[in-house]
């Protein structure tokens, strides 16, 4: 990536300080009140979703002096050179192509395509012939259950679409292993079946200590129902990078489905990492998905900026992180399938963005990449929403909504719905200290008690909030939410200065936890750690005897 401006050297920067200062004691009803239009046009639709973000603390001159900043920051290069790929992951001298792993043509990287495509290749034949019950175990039993073990990147993607797509689920049963807890292995294989059971074992590095450690007693679990050590490519599928390990770990090369160092693992859902979610919903399903990140990818690259949802979605966290310092993103999603999307999110945001330093290795001296939280609705309504609402961080929200609902319960999902469009609304709107206190004596309390009470019951309002919808909840509709993320990602990675595509900062846990297992394990080690560690090294020792 090119050397390039910090964030408050960008044109624009300092009316953008003024115009938040004056906009945090403006309330957002105002903003609709001063502009009949704003509902309408600070809406916009891209490859099936809607996005509303008409619930900002936004101005239409404080947009355009967003587009400003991303306009002066080189953006739109940047975008260029994502989809052309540029070795834009600079630390790492590599490109970040997730883009062409679900694109229909090769945009003129016709080698890598062609990978990609007979990746997808093999991804179908196994895909389909699981669903049809061509795969048998060692008794000769058909294959039922896959298993997936992967952790981070190689886990959640695949886990999160798996399950939101569980309408579209075949015959084949899905299940995901990743802690290196254990109890997480354990408990999966209590309902399976050694004999009908194959391990997808997903590892770009297949180094991942997890993802190794919970293989090996995956297979170990085979070798003790009866499996011989030869009837082990029956029952293991890697996805990686390194066929050498996956080779010497017992998985033949017809059994290997490639990753690349050119895709991130945060970015490889689209890869062979999904193929347990082809497994579940069926190839047809999951071309669908990918067509659907396609279509996010095409209006990314061409829409105009003002109209361009990634790009605004990235903007509002700049505008909240770097303006009205919030530090936080809530992602609420009003959709029980998509439970586990604030996970996915948190490692796409928070590995991606959690950097101090720019693509030139400059300290940075603002805020970065914001928490990600959240859960499904409505039951953080019922724990955290109180914050939401009342709390002294600000958190700006995004809902996510599909209109129609998969389970033929319309007049249930009418409540899910509403509680939606509620909780969105209550955040704008809030109330004041006087319509609490009206409310009070309506109770029938008496003047003194209202009074007292009144202020317990008032609440700030102009919270902001996005909404995201679409008509129901697909596979394409899921493609272009993950891919809406990923380019929000990008967005707000490229105002901040940042390489979005490397994880630095998860190397030093691993060796130091490397060096405390040998401690663990009775190793001497390079000598004393900290006072703190060694006095818990005793502890653990003590618990084990
Ligand atoms: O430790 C972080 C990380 O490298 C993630 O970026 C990645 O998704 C995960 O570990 C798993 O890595 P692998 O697919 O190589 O096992």
């Amino acid at each position: 990536m090119k050397s390039r401006k910090l964030l408050p050297e960008l044109s624009g920067y300092r009316d953008l300080q003024a115009m938040a200062q004056e906009l945090k004691s403006t309330a957002m009803e105002q903003l609709f009140a001063e502009d009949p239009g704003r509902a309408a046009d600070f809406t916009l639709q891209a490859a099936g979703l809607q996005l509303d973000y008409s619930k900002h603390l936004l101005t239409r001159q404080a947009l355009e002096a967003l587009l400003e900043l991303a306009i002066d920051c080189g953006l739109e290069g940047d975008v260029a050179a994502l989809f052309d790929g540029e070795h834009i992951n600079n630390t790492e001298d590599r490109p970040a192509l997730h883009t062409l792993l679900r694109a229909s043509s090769s945009h003129g990287m016709d080698d890598r395509f062609k990978q990609v495509c007979e990746s997808r290749d093999k991804m179908q034949r196994w895909a389909e012939q699981l669903n049809d019950g061509l795969r048998k175990g060692f008794s000769g039993a058909t294959i039922t259950d896959v298993v997936n073990i992967g952790i981070g990147g190689s886990d959640l993607g695949p886990r999160l679409v798996t399950e939101a797509l569980k309408p579209f689920h075949g015959s084949v049963g899905c299940h995901f292993v990743a802690n290196v807890d254990p109890a997480d292995l354990q408990d999966t294989l209590l309902d399976l079946d050694p004999e009908t059971t194959l391990f997808i074992v997903c590892s770009k590095s297949f180094r991942t200590e997890e993802t190794l450690t919970n293989s090996l007693a995956a297979r170990a679990w085979l070798t003790n129902a009866g499996a011989n050590e030869s009837d082990l490519d029956k029952h293991f599928v890697a996805v990686t990078s390194n066929l050498a390990a996956a080779a010497e770990f017992g998985i033949p090369s017809e059994n290997c489905l490639p990753m690349w160092d050119w895709v991130g693992g945060r970015y490889s859902v689209w890869s062979a990492i999904g193929l347990s979610c082809a497994v579940a919903v069926g190839w047809t399903r999951f071309r669908e998905f990918l067509a659907g990140a396609e279509a996010m990818d095409e209006h990314f690259r061409s829409s105009d900026p003002a109209a361009n949802m990634p790009l605004l979605m990235g903007l509002l966290e700049v505008w909240y992180s770097n303006f009205f310092d919030a530090g936080n993103h809530v992602v609420l999603p009003y959709d029980n399938s998509l439970q586990r999307l604030p996970d996915f999110l948190q490692q796409l945001t928070m590995e991606s963005n959690g950097k101090r330093v720019n693509a030139d290795g400059r300290p940075l001296p603002y805020n970065t990449g914001a928490v990600l939280w959240g859960s499904a609705g409505t039951m953080g309504q019922h724990s955290f929403h109180q914050l939401l609402h009342q709390g002294t961080l600000l958190c700006p929200a995004d809902f996510v909504l599909p209109l129609q609902t998969h389970t033929g319960m319309h007049e249930q999902h009418r409540r899910l719905v509403a509680n939606c469009l509620a909780q969105s609304r209550t955040l704008m709107v809030g109330r004041t200290p006087e319509a609490a206190r009206t409310a009070l004596l309506g109770r029938g309390l008496d003047e003194a008690e209202a009074d007292r009470l009144a202020p317990h019951l008032a609440m700030p309002g102009s919270r902001p909030n996005s909404v995201i919808t679409m008509e129901c909840l697909s596979p394409a509709t899921l493609g272009a939410l993950l891919a809406l993320y990923e380019h929000r990602t990008f967005c707000s990675a490229r105002l901040w200065g940042i390489n979005p595509f490397d994880q630095w900062g998860v190397e030093l846990g691993k060796e130091i936890g490397t060096e405390i297992l040998g401690r663990l394990c009775g190793e001497e080690g390079s000598g004393e750690m900290d006072p703190a560690t060694e006095r818990l090294l005793r502890e653990w020792r003590r618990a084990q005897t």
